[in-house]
């Protein structure tokens, strides 16, 4: 007979068969699931939110993921680049604001110069902060010399979603070509552990063809590749892609929101002690989506620090919440939303993933 969600919750460890069980647990039983995963979030990080401003500074992209909105072949993306005094002046609003990290995003480019631009980018948030704000990269694949020289610069936590690891569904939301390669991807995770990253991946979720067992593999490789921090969202459609072709197959954005927090709930649960985002697009489905990501085991929120009048452009998805604020507006209401959820912020910290601190201290 097989296992109800209560005798589950009672076990320390999921396989994969108890975390799909878990994925399509009712009403009822999934607030059994936050109850636990919140439990164990208060034990392992404790009731503390800590913020990562987010730059996204650039939506020029080599590459061509079939979901994604600003993806090179979307002719109708209004293609746009901050200056670096842009960037800076983001950063040192951050600073101020005593948001403790900063989150350098962008469209995925490989070349000497964006290479040397990005490394001086760093040592001066660095210096206009000094040395006092930690910084996220998120900037895709990249050899590893050139990890090493972003992480010599002074970033010293790199996201790279591995988007899913179903290798036969990466490459039906991606062109099967050199530049889009699931080994690779893999790799660079790999090579950015190697590197000293705190590292963190993430998957979509509710994506056209993906099943319940894909999202169980999806927790199962995070946790083979013993990864510090995670952010996942669920899947939105972009009109402007090719995947937007699938849309009549999908699972209604509700039925994807519940999941990706099912998918939280269970990672923490599975994972303890990593730093899990509460991911924008949560927000994008329901106003309070990422405050109900923080009651079930988030700990992270990346406030959008972009200059308003780009925010528009960075459309990897559509409905993309807050993108006529400006940065001021965006710190007020997060004191706010963080508030309803009983946690506190962590103001001026740089809420380093208590996972990394305990793998590298071995
Ligand atoms: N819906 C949801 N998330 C998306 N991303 C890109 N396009 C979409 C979309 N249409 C996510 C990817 C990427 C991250 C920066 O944004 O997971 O890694
Ligand atoms: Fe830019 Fe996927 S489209 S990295």
């Amino acid at each position: 007979m097989s296992k109800s969600v209560e005798e589950i919750l009672l076990q320390d460890d999921f396989n994969k068969e108890d975390i799909v069980r878990l994925l399509k647990s009712d009403k009822i039983e999934r607030n059994k699931l936050y109850k636990k995963s919140a439990e164990i979030k208060s034990k392992y990080v404790g009731n503390l939110v800590h913020f990562r401003g987010l730059i996204e500074f650039s939506n020029v992209c080599e590459k061509d993921c079939l979901y994604c909105g600003i993806r090179k072949s979307n002719s109708d993306a209004n293609r746009y680049n901050l200056s670096d005094e842009e960037i800076i002046g983001a950063a040192k609003f951050a600073y101020e604001n005593r948001y403790g990290s900063v989150v350098l995003q962008g469209g995925e480019l490989t070349n000497k110069s964006y290479v040397g631009r990005i490394e001086n980018l760093l040592k001066e948030i660095k210096r206009v902060s000094n040395g006092e704000l930690g910084i996220t990269i998120s900037l895709g694949e990249e050899d590893e010399a050139t990890y090493k020289r972003w992480f010599d610069a002074g970033a010293h936590r790199y996201l790279l979603r591995i988007e899913s690891s179903n290798e036969d569904l990466y490459y039906k939301i991606h062109p099967k070509d050199e530049m889009h390669n699931y080994q690779n991807r893999l790799e660079c995770l790999k090579r950015l552990q190697r590197s000293g990253y705190q590292t963190g991946t993430g998957v979509m979720i509710g994506l056209p063809f993906q099943t319940y067992d894909d999202l169980a593999n999806d927790i199962l490789l995070m946790k083979e590749l013993d990864i510090d921090m995670c952010g996942m969202g669920p899947y939105i459609e972009h009109t402007d892609t090719p995947l937007y072709e699938f849309k009549d197959t999908l699972m209604p954005l509700e039925e994807r929101f519940n999941l990706t927090l099912k998918m939280i709930a269970i990672l923490r649960i599975v994972m303890k002690d990593i730093n899990i985002a509460a991911a924008t697009a949560l927000q994008a489905i329901d106003k309070i989506g990422r405050e109900k990501a923080i009651k079930v085991g988030a700990n992270i929120i990346m406030p959008n620090i972009t200059p308003g009048k780009y925010r528009d452009d960075y459309a990897l998805y559509q409905n993309k919440p807050c993108t006529d604020e400006e940065a001021d507006d965006c710190a007020n209401c997060l004191e706010a939303r963080v508030n309803i959820t009983g946690d506190s912020i962590g103001y001026g910290e740089w809420g380093d993933s208590n996972h990394f601190k305990r793998r590298t201290s071995k």
